[in-house]
């Protein structure tokens, strides 16, 4: 079994090929990444010498670059990480967003179907997407996999466009695909761009903690370790042209989330209780701001036997002893263009 992981650079992409590259010595795993801002190899220090681990950088917007991939390791299966993936950089560059999201995952689906041509037995492209092609909820509610799509933002426009296409290319071409849609994810190794490790970050070195809106937001959270889990399930026994719905079975508004992560952060850097929420600042609200997501993962759960392993306190508190204990992989990844980014989005 070749495989190509497409994004395995990235967050959640690094734990896939950590979990594949140590589960399965016999596949050759082939990572794909054009390592953007986003994409850091530091992430997979730990197995990139593996005898069945392999690294191209390559860019999914570029056709050639695709085909030329393909042909030379000829993957039975492919799973598809690779994403603008920051709601907030959608919202400035939506361009950046359908130019990778859209374009990017037809060059990869037309790239497979090229070399897959008439013998699909055996094949399988994996699309990993996002519950946020579903919209936004209510108070009450869970997404579905039957829940009719509503992207509300250009992040989840630009994933909503990608799985039509990934169906598309199954009806149309008899591509075998499957398509998971998951929640937030949260743990090591995510870029200080994202809630939970940009506010430890910033807790971290005494900076103010910027809460959108009224902080009344809702996102359902799960450990990235139980995301790669399902991945690894979904495309070893997931039923091809089947979507699957993964997520923590873990609601919490932004605000109590923040006030959580305020305690422990607290607690682990010896300060008196309270400090760190000090640092909470209300600011200007996100456009078009999803109000709550939150998912039924019951599908998942009952045809494949998947669910979370970890609890939402523990997983925080070891991602949050994972980022005290890697000063030099924050400083590293926060040097230069981050402190543009950082002044750009959060201007007064
Ligand atoms: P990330 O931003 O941390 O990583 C994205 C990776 O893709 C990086 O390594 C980057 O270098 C690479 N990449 C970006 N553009 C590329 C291009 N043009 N060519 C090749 N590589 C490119 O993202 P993440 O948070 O790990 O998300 C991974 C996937 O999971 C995305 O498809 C995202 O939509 C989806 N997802 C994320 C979450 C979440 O909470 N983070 C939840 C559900 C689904
Ligand atoms: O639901 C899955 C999605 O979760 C993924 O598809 C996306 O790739 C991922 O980025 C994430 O999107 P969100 O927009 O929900 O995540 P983010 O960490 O950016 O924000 C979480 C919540 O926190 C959201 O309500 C906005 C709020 N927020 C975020 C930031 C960065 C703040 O209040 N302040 C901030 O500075």
């Amino acid at each position: 079994m070749t495989l190509l992981i497409t994004g395995g650079a990235g967050f959640i992409g690094s734990h896939v090929v950590r979990l594949f590259v140590q589960r399965y010595p016999d596949y050759k795993i082939v990572n794909l990444d054009a390592l953007t801002y986003a994409g850091n190899l530091e992430n997979l220090r730990d197995i990139e010498q593996a005898p069945n681990y392999h690294f191209v950088r390559a860019d999914i917007r570029d056709a050639v670059a695709l085909k030329q991939v393909f042909e030379t390791h000829r993957p039975d299966g492919v799973i598809h990480l690779a994403a603008e993936s920051h709601v907030d950089r959608s919202i400035s560059d939506p361009n950046a967003f359908i130019q990778t999201n859209v374009m990017g995952t037809a060059n990869l689906l037309n790239a497979a179907r090229a070399v897959w041509n008439h013998d699909v037995n055996g094949k399988r492209f994996y699309h990993v997407s996002t519950d946020e092609v579903y919209g936004s909820l209510g108070d009450s509610g869970l997404f579905m996999e039957t829940t009719p799509y509503d992207p509300q933002s250009p992040y989840s426009a630009s994933k909503a466009a990608s799985d039509h296409l990934v169906r598309a290319f199954g009806n149309t071409y008899h591509l075998p695909f499957v398509i998971t849609n998951c929640s937030n994810n949260y743990g090591p190794n995510q870029f200080p761009e994202k809630l939970i490790p940009l506010f430890i970050h910033n807790i971290r070195n005494g900076k103010p903690l910027p809460v959108y809106g009224d902080g009344k937001y809702t996102r359902d959270w799960l450990f990235v370790v139980d995301h790669a889990r399902a991945i690894d399930l979904v495309f070893h026994q997931g039923k091809n042209g089947e979507t699957y719905n993964i997520g923590g079975f873990n609601e919490w508004q932004n605000i109590e989330l923040i006030r959580l992560l305020c305690t422990q952060m607290d607690e682990k850097l010896g300060r008196g209780a309270g400090t760190s929420a000090q640092l909470i600042s209300y600011v200007r609200d996100r456009p078009g701001h999803d109000r709550r997501y939150a998912i039924d993962a019951g599908k998942i759960h009952r045809e494949l036997g998947w669910s979370p392993s970890v609890t939402f306190e523990e997983g925080l508190s070891q991602t949050l002893d994972w980022y005290l204990a890697n000063e030099e992989w924050l400083s590293h990844v926060t040097s230069g263009a981050y402190q543009d980014y950082y002044e750009k989005q959060y201007a007064g």
